[in-house]
């Protein structure tokens, strides 16, 4: 990235040789992102990551079907979206005539009902959206069967997959296979942070969210950031260079901590069925404990953690994975995210597995 943000800083919308050089740079990212998800490379469109890429796909593919005359639509998700999904679908219901917003519900490990996904489908929905991986609990969900569903029962529908927390560890190009719409974001990848992007495939209808200069061939205005386009690329080759190696060295990692704290840990649990949960989320409850209460005493142990999706204002807000999950309110309380990576080492998994426990009796006593 650094000499796009340094040396090669033509405009890459201009004519001259500076501007065409970023502007190489730029369609050389798009083939690759375009390889690495398995679409083609006019189908990538560039965002400011995955908050954006999600939006695009639910306010543009709503804003396309709402003006299509005297016409009444659904988009349904899952009820464990991010909240860049929901508050979206949310948006569009508020803001677009004759749209709705229907949730479907997932089991107690965190999957798709995929009966009650099948009586939500009908010739009125023109979305689903349903993400690849969770990012609370981890649990991957099952795209296939969304996409056959909705070909068979909702025919007129367009499928979006958030691809944010998947593509880490999934081969997206596989895993998406015949979805319509794929949100990525870079910083999930281990590149830069405010990067992404929305594969649209061709002959989707959607309506931009920005105009302006009408780059991405109309779907995206405004001046590439080309240093985070590289960012982007390169982060998803990297990822797919080591994918399967790192699975099962970072799934393994994850057991010995999960299985490690399930034993140290009295009436510890976890939420989410392991084996469809993606390697690097390890998604455990401590009844009897205030999730934010053991952030900060894990922090003071250097042990970085995170109690789940945090607003605006930094407070926690009651994680509706979990009360979708039927995850009794008490013991979503004491929640707690530990994400495992390409940095992560069997130390640092055993300077865990010293602390939490200790920490955890602490805040019981
Ligand atoms: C599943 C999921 N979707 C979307 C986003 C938003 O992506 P970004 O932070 O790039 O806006 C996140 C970020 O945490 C996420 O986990």
């Amino acid at each position: 990235m650094a000499p796009f943000a340094s040396q090669v800083f033509g405009h890459p919308s201009g004519h001259h040789r500076q501007a065409r050089a970023a502007r190489q740079a730029v369609e050389d990212a798009r083939d690759q992102v375009a390889e690495l998800l398995g679409a083609a490379p006019g189908e990538v469109v560039f965002t400011s990551g995955g908050t954006e890429a999600d939006n695009l796909a639910v306010l543009g593919v709503l804003g396309a079907a709402a003006r299509r005359p005297g016409q009444e639509t659904v988009v349904v998700s899952s009820a464990v979206e991010h909240a860049a999904v929901l508050e979206a679908c949310r948006a569009a219901a508020a803001r677009l005539p004759g749209v709705e917003h229907a949730l479907v519900g997932v089991d107690t490990h965190g999957v798709l009902d995929l009966e009650r996904l099948a009586e939500a489908l009908d010739a009125r929905v023109s979305l689903v959206t349903v993400m690849l991986a969770n990012n609370e609990v981890g649990t991957v969900q099952p795209l296939s069967d969304v996409v056959a569903l909705t070909r068979r029962l909702a025919p007129g529908a367009v499928v979006h997959t958030d691809a944010v927390q998947g593509a880490a560890w999934l081969d997206v190009a596989l895993a998406a296979r015949g979805v319509d719409l794929v949100s990525v974001s870079a910083h999930k990848l281990g590149g830069p942070k405010g990067a992404g992007a929305l594969v649209v495939r061709e002959g989707t209808q959607l309506e931009p969210l920005v105009v302006g200069g009408g780059q991405e061939r109309e779907r995206r205005a405004g001046t590439h950031d080309v240093a985070g386009a590289v960012g982007l690329a390169t982060a998803l080759a990297s990822v797919a260079k080591d994918r399967d190696a790192e699975a099962v060295r970072v799934g393994a990692l994850r057991d010995r901590l999960a299985d490690g704290l399930l034993d140290a840990v009295p009436s510890a649990t976890e939420a989410a069925d392991r084996k469809s949960v993606v390697p690097g989320t390890c998604h455990l409850c401590f009844e009897g404990v205030d999730r934010e209460e053991l952030v900060v005493l894990l922090d003071e142990a250097g042990v970085c953690v995170s109690a789940g999706a945090a607003c605006a204002s930094g407070a926690l807000e009651p994680s509706h994975v979990l009360a979708a999950m039927g995850v009794p309110a008490r013991i979503a309380r004491g929640s707690i995210r530990f994400s495992l990576g390409h940095t992560t080492s069997p130390a640092d998994v055993e300077r865990a597995l010293a602390v939490v426990p200790e920490a955890v009796a602490r805040l019981r006593g």
